[in-house]
């Protein structure tokens, strides 16, 4: 058992406690006790939270993957460490050991460095949920090169912007993908993405599907001829606590990509302690979080965490409807699994088929369940606990963002009595507050205030890659001095926190985090479109959908509606990924604004939901006219 797990919930306040009291001294002790450095740190913490400037560890050495790989294999060589699942059920899952995956990081490490990538280099990673995806993405942070992994459901612009963003020196793909019964051309989609990143020197291809397509003679190798030759000693390159480990993009408000950058030291020690506490995971368990690696939850939850702690970790390629609603559930029989770890859009999608695809399953080997990515409605975690966790297993409804790096509020399982909606109580090293419109701290309890986080803790992102200053204005800027999370929240007379939703211009659907300005950026390209305003709507499955209020130039007023809406979505596919296509779009000859020309979303948003009662304070509004005229026109 490691050192810093939490047994009882008297321990949990005592922990917590501590952690207020000295957040140095907790600290301290945790990242000494458990993991392997080169050189240990002068200053556990070096902070200026005006600036946005935190460090974590400073000068202190480190490489994570000596710590997710090679300190496992003296006991545990011969464990597991990666369960990959393929999309087709009747194709083989195969089974890494540590050992296994160490010669393989190993190799693939060496593979990057023949290609001249080097410490500090970007390297974008565009692959399904395949074992090779872990591999690579452990390789980068073997030779420190920096992976930025972009989800393979992104479109061909959409990956551009972001390669360019951080001018990634090599992609690595694969032929294709298997989703469902669907084949995606995922090497097409680099193809076309290439065709405007100059900074690109190299593609590495897997070969997943077998299918036929183009290598570009210099620039495309296939890998496993790379792999093959490759040597499988490598050494780890000695990393400073700072170093960035990866970047992740997440929407903003404005259209530009936000490349998050996660540094090494600090990142490694908070997504160890809280996989451990929060999923209790016990020696020989088997994890699963059916997120992909393209997301926060991956890197954290698939990867770095669970190998971290030395576990079994599951990678599952499919999908939950394929080949039928029971899909989830036969992987949980198969593999034994014990921690399951999804998402409520997935937990609504499956609560509304017959029950029949799951009571065929016991699924008695789970301990703890748990969920991510949006508020669980009380219907679902009912639904949740009743039949996945046959009421008898613990629901850990986590909060957390692609920014803090791991879960900051959550109940640990068997420990904290959970509620339904609620994420409950903060971590120990989480001083979470809620802050009211004058700025000041909401003391009392039941009231809605701006969730923001009065101290860093070891896993907050450090910038926006390229771009200091936005992460300062972002993050730091709304409350002095403390990290604003741009969740509204609730607390209530025992403590406990209870995630409202967002109060900034972020939809989240189906638990993607979608800005709705990269949306209506996109929208505006077409070339019938003058305006647009996009908002959220409540939706049973997705949680939120997007609705589009779009007003069209005069050549765009002669055209057929119906089709012009559908080119609109194709145009939002192509620019950012099917995932953000509109469910609703209304034509209008204008939007709600106020003098400063700012659109009044609080307006577009209760028209959309189709609650016409109180629009509150409009007499800020230039053209308060057009209100009555969107919500007449309505659908
Ligand atoms: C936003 C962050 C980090 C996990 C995946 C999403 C929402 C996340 C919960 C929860 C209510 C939640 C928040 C947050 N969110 N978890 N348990 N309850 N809302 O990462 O894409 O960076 O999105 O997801 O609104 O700000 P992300």
């Amino acid at each position: 058992m490691s050192r810093y797990k939490i047994s009882n919930f008297e321990e949990y306040f005592k922990e917590y406690k501590k952690s207020i009291k000295d957040p140095k001294k907790f600290w301290d002790k945790i990242a000494s006790e458990n993991f392997t450095w080169y050189q240990e740190w002068d200053k556990v913490v070096d902070f200026n939270m005006a600036e946005a400037e935190i460090k974590w560890f400073a000068d202190a050495k480190v490489n994570i993957t000596k710590n997710c790989i090679d300190r496992h294999l003296a006991k545990k060589g011969d464990k597991t460490a990666i369960i990959f699942e393929p999309n087709n059920p009747d194709e083989d899952s195969q089974s890494i050991t540590y050992n296994e995956l160490h010669q393989q990081v190993s190799k693939m490490a060496n593979v990057l460095l023949s290609q001249g990538i080097k410490k500090g280099d970007r390297v974008c990673i565009y692959l399904p949920m395949i074992p090779e995806l872990a591999i690579t993405t452990l390789a980068c942070a073997r030779i420190g090169a920096i992976h930025s992994v972009v989800f393979a459901g992104f479109s061909a612009s959409a990956v551009a912007s972001r390669i360019n963003d951080s001018e990634c020196k090599m992609v690595i793909t694969s032929d294709g993908g298997y989703r469902g019964n669907k084949t995606i051309d995922l090497k097409g989609i680099i193809d076309e993405a290439l065709t405007n990143c100059p900074s690109v020197e190299n593609v590495l291809v897997v070969n997943r599907i077998n299918s036929s397509v183009q290598m570009k003679e210099g620039r495309d190798h296939w890998l496993a001829p790379l792999l093959e030759k490759a040597s499988d000693n490598n050494t780890a390159e000695i990393m400073d606590a700072e170093d960035p480990l990866f970047i992740l993009y997440t929407s903003g408000s404005t259209g530009k990509p936000k490349g998050m950058v996660h540094t090494t030291a600090g990142y490694m020690v908070y997504t160890a302690y809280t996989f451990q506490n929060v999923f209790n995971y016990e020696e020989n368990d088997i994890f699963w979080c059916t997120a992909d690696i393209g997301w926060i939850t991956g890197h954290s939850y698939i990867l770095y965490g669970p190998l971290l702690n030395g576990a079994t970790t599951v990678i599952f390629e499919g999908v939950p409807s394929y080949p039928d609603f029971s899909r989830f559930w036969e992987v949980i029989e198969k593999h034994k699994v014990n921690q399951f770890y999804t998402a409520p859009t997935a937990i609504r999608a499956l609560a509304k088929e017959s029950l029949d695809y799951i009571q065929k399953y016991p699924l008695s080997t789970l301990k703890v369940i748990g969920s991510v990515g949006e508020p669980i409605n009380e219907e679902a975690w009912h639904w949740y606990n009743d039949h996945v966790g046959g009421k008898r297993c613990p629901i850990v409804d986590t909060w957390w963002q692609t920014e803090t790096g791991g879960i900051l509020i959550s109940p640990l399982p068997f420990i904290t009595p959970t509620k339904p909606t609620y994420a409950t109580l903060p971590l120990p090293g989480i001083q979470a507050v809620l802050m009211d419109e004058k700025r000041n701290e909401i003391e009392d309890n039941q009231v809605v205030g701006s969730l923001c986080i009065k101290y860093p803790w070891p896993g907050i992102a450090r910038t926006i890659w390229g771009d200091h200053q936005r992460y300062k204005d972002t993050y730091f800027s709304a409350f002095p001095g403390k990290y604003f999370s741009g969740d509204g929240a609730l607390r209530d007379e025992v403590g406990y926190y209870r995630i409202t939703g967002r109060v900034d211009d972020v939809v989240i659907v189906s638990g993607h985090n979608l800005g709705t300005a990269p949306i209506e950026d996109a929208i505006n390209e077409h070339l019938a479109v003058a305006e647009s305003a996009i908002v959220g709507f409540p939706h049973d499955i997705k949680g939120n959908a997007l609705y589009g209020f779009v007003i069209l130039k005069e050549t765009g007023e002669k055209r057929d509606k119906e089709n012009l809406a559908k080119e609109i979505n194709q145009h939002i596919s192509a620019h950012i990924g099917p995932i953000a296509k509109l469910d609703k779009i209304q034509f209008v000859s204008g939007l709600p604004k106020t003098r400063s020309g700012k659109i009044m979303r609080r307006i577009l948003r209760k028209i959309a939901e189709g609650d016409y009662s109180n629009f509150g304070d409009t007499t800020t509004l230039l053209n308060p006219e057009i209100v009555e005229e969107i919500k007449n026109g309505k659908i």
